[in-house]
């Protein structure tokens, strides 16, 4: 079968779609997938300099959807012929304040979704909603969650708040914005680009800001009670100045670099809550389909490429020209 792959060698330079030997039989409580499409994250760019190139080569992707072709042994919730959607967080099923030891992500180590078949844990497979077809399904996953952990469990959202979303072109960024419009909240954006703050106000943003301007004049007039912020260093003290006093701003991502400066005196005497947040459990994943569905939400997805493409798609990702998510059909 066909696998997009890092290995051989260091960085960039060791991703090659390849023609592959082997493919991957369900153990037991496994299933095994023919995936019809895999979504795009930014986590998939971090993985040539995350992978030794020495180690075999590894499939990348975390996301995907496809239908169930084959279940090993003691499966009982899955069958052959279900359409699917692959929860990307292994190992982490239950609620919890921190995922168990051993938590890991499909697509690194392990073998992932740029690629014709894949076998994960049958509690991994999620009935696919009849509302998205398997390319919206198959960008929904990592995002998705990571979304719904990030405003909900973590930050509290509530119906009537105000949040703030910077770099709103962003994958997870747009499930951002659509998942807090459909909780009736109010959400101020940013974007380095017109083009993005215009889709964001076309998909229902109350307000987007600039680079460019001064954002705290600007939105002087608002109380922001959180802060969504996955930019990182080019953007984090810029989204804590516009929090209200006692509001909370949780961090998941740090695309522009993980260290920053901030002033403690000001954030202490703001009373201001600062959180982290990654991924979610298999209880999130579930809640947030039944979200998607309850609320009829449909991913943004900006460009779809046929795998033999794929290198063009992890280039466009590359330059963050992409407004919402990318995806790959087989
Ligand atoms: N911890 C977790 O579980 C988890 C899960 C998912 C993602 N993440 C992390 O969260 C981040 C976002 O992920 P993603 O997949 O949504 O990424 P993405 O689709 O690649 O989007 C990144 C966005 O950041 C903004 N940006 C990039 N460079 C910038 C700069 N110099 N100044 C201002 N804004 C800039 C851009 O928005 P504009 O073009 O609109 O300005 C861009 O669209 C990544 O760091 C990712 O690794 C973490």
């Amino acid at each position: 079968m066909k696998g997009f792959v890092h290995g051989g060698h260091s960085g960039n330079e060791g991703l090659a779609l390849k023609n592959l030997m082997t493919e991957h039989d369900p153990s037991s409580g496994e299933v095994k997938i023919k995936l019809k499409a895999a979504g795009l994250n930014h986590r998939d760019l971090f993985i040539p300099d995350r992978h030794d190139s020495s180690d075999p080569d590894v499939i990348l992707g975390s996301d995907g959807s496809g239908v169930v072709i084959e279940v090993g042994p003691g499966v009982k919730t899955i069958k052959e012929g279900d359409e699917v959607v692959i929860n990307p967080g292994l190992g982490w099923e239950r609620n919890a304040s921190i995922p168990p030891e051993g938590f890991q992500i499909v697509g690194f180590p392990g073998h992932g979704t740029f690629a014709e078949t894949i076998v994960v844990p049958e509690e991994n497979a999620i009935l696919k909603p009849a509302s998205l077809s398997f390319e919206e399904a198959a960008v929904v996953g990592l995002a998705g969650l990571t979304a719904y952990r990030a405003l909900f469990t973590r930050g509290q959202l509530e119906s009537g708040q105000t949040v703030f979303i910077p770099g709103i072109g962003g994958g997870v960024a747009t499930f951002l914005l659509k998942f807090a419009k459909a909780a009736g909240a109010r959400v101020i954006v940013s974007s380095r680009s017109e083009a993005k703050r215009n889709s964001a106000l076309e998909l229902g943003a109350d307000m987007a800001l600039s680079d460019e301007e001064e954002w705290g004049e600007v939105v002087a007039n608002e109380e922001v009670d959180l802060v969504i912020e996955s930019v990182g260093a080019a953007t984090f003290n810029r989204s804590l100045s516009l929090l209200k006093r006692g509001g909370t701003l949780v961090t998941f991502g740090s695309s522009t670099g993980d260290s920053i400066e901030f002033d403690l005196r000001s954030f202490f005497y703001g009373q201001y809550n600062l959180l982290g947040s990654t991924m979610g459990s298999g209880e999130e994943f579930r809640a947030m389909i039944q979200f998607v569905e309850d609320h009829s939400i449909k991913p943004v997805i900006d460009k779809s490429y046929p795998l033999d493409e794929i290198k063009k798609a992890f280039d466009y990702l590359g330059k963050a020209n992409q407004f919402g998510k990318l995806v790959v059909s087989m």
